[in-house]
């Protein structure tokens, strides 16, 4: 992090900042000791930065050189959401990586993401529904090691809720129980599901948490579980339970492969990678806002993890993180000291729909909070940056960044850790706003009015860090390209 005072002085005398930051695109592609053509996005905040955009449009671009794309997923489940369009009609997607809409592109569900069958299958009939063919317009590859998340960890999960406050925020589709069962060393896989005595399996993992639940007075059958589409259902006696998982399994049966095999022969080959991260570092199990944080590993190393080590994140020719330009969401019940003036954050809530793709829940809209940054920036390892509606700005509202954080008189670092930040005032500097509207049709930095290069500039130079892309709107051609 450079200091922001004396970033200012200096960004805000110039008058043409365009030509910042410009590395070549096939420079950047070609790195010495990079893997050629390959490029993670992870989530440099709260989640939400629109990652599975930017994932879109970058596979597209690649399916313009190449016959074949790679779109790796590795982290997460159906906590994660963004709705794609397709003409006219929009669809959410959860746990299938945003380049499953385009042929040509392969799309592989990872070791290291906690499935929910039968949310997976709802997901593929929606796409298939929207599809011109009525099927998958790209393939789709599940690892047979990925771990289950089924409707047992939901039930857990809300009797959690009533006992701890730290799962308080959580979405609700059990992610931390089914992660936490890696730890206890009782996981179901993808591949238990096609095990000769599968129903075995099942129902013993069935009865554990009908235990579990039942030490906390409660009868797991009739808990309530959300569900993909329509209303939450009953999680239901080890019958029901084993008839819907085995519906599922039919339909799923033709993904589920080994996918290291394949892995290992296409990163040698020269097909480009496309890495779409979930979540974000900020909610990271590590360096998130303890304790309201998901459970799996955020940043670029999962990729190594959950890729048996066929990928190397470090090789990885672009590792960027996706950002909001000019504030900041968060949904979950973590507090941040940055938070706006509610008619402001209403404002940027409608314009931005800033409402979760998988509860609906309205987000938290805060300031740009560089202390923050900077940490979840340098932990994760970020190297480039992908601005996220930078359209959303009015001129008549300055944009307000927190520099530093003070407690007292004394000025103090960022700590990962709710009961600190409650401490914590945050300082802030009011730049020069723009008119957001009139960006969307903007495609090149020069076209930028001089008050948002500025702030690009300034905002890119304090993280040191440089912006590859801005998205002026939600379509594809709404970006901004520095490269
Ligand atoms: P979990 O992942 O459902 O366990 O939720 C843990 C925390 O992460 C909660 O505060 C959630 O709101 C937040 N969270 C999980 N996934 C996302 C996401 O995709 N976007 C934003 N917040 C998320």
């Amino acid at each position: 992090m450079r200091n922001p005072s004396s970033v200012h002085r200096a960004v805000y005398k110039q008058h043409n900042l365009f030509g910042l930051n410009k590395p070549s695109r096939k420079k950047l592609f070609t790195q010495k000791h990079r893997r050629p053509n390959s490029i993670a996005v992870v989530g440099g905040a709260l989640g939400d930065e629109g990652k599975g955009r930017l994932t879109d449009e970058l596979t597209a671009q690649f399916l313009k050189t190449h016959k074949q794309v790679v779109h790796y997923r590795d982290n997460g489940g159906s906590n994660a959401g963004h709705t794609v369009a397709v003409g006219t009609t929009k669809i959410a997607l959860h746990q299938l990586g945003s380049g499953i809409l385009q042929p040509g592109c392969l799309v592989i569900l990872g070791k290291e993401m906690v499935l929910h069958p039968a949310d997976l299958v709802a997901e593929i009939s929606a796409v298939k529904a929207v599809s011109p063919k009525k099927n998958l317009p790209a393939t789709l590859h599940i690892d047979e090691q990925a771990f289950l998340c089924l409707d047992v960890h939901r039930a857990f999960e809300q009797v959690l809720k009533q006992h701890s406050t730290g799962s308080s925020g959580a979405t609700g589709r059990g992610i931390a129980p089914a992660y936490a069962d890696v730890i206890y060393r009782h996981p179901l896989r993808v591949r238990d599901l096609f095990a000769a005595n599968w129903e075995t399996l099942v129902r013993t993992h069935y009865e554990l948490y009908e235990r579990l639940v039942q030490g906390f007075g409660q009868n797991l059958a009739g808990i309530l579980v959300p569900q993909f589409v329509g209303d939450p259902i009953v999680v239901g006696t080890p019958e029901v339970y084993l008839r819907r998982l085995k519906q599922a399994k039919s339909v799923l049966k033709p993904y589920v492969h080994d996918v290291r095999t394949t892995l290992t022969q296409l990163w040698s080959s020269d097909t480009p990678f496309v890495f779409e991260k979930a979540q974000a570092l900020g909610l990271d199990k590590r360096w998130g806002v303890y304790p309201d944080v998901t459970a799996s590993n955020c940043g670029f190393d999962g990729i190594f993890s959950s890729t048996e080590g066929v990928v190397d994140h470090q090789q990885i020719a672009v590792r960027a993180a996706a950002i909001k330009a000019t504030y900041t969401s968060s949904v979950g019940s973590r507090k941040l000291p940055t938070h706006m003036d509610e008619s402001l954050a209403h404002r940027i809530r409608e314009d931005a729909n800033e409402y979760g793709a998988t509860t609906k829940r309205p987000r938290d809209i805060v300031h740009i909070d560089i202390p923050m940054l900077s940490y979840l920036l340098s932990t994760g390892r970020v190297e480039y940056l992908l601005l996220t509606h930078l359209d959303i700005a009015y001129p008549e509202v300055p944009i307000r960044v927190c520099t530093q954080y003070t407690i007292g008189k004394q000025i103090v670092p960022y700590r990962p850790d709710q009961a600190y930040l409650n401490q914590v005032s945050p300082v802030y500097v009011e730049l020069p706003s723009w008119d957001g509207a009139a960006l969307h049709e903007v495609t090149s930095p020069a076209q930028l009015p001089l008050a948002a290069q500025q702030y690009v500039a300034f905002l890119t130079q304090c993280l040191g860090i440089p912006a590859l892309w801005a998205t002026t709107g939600p379509k594809r051609h709404q970006t901004v390209r520095w490269f």
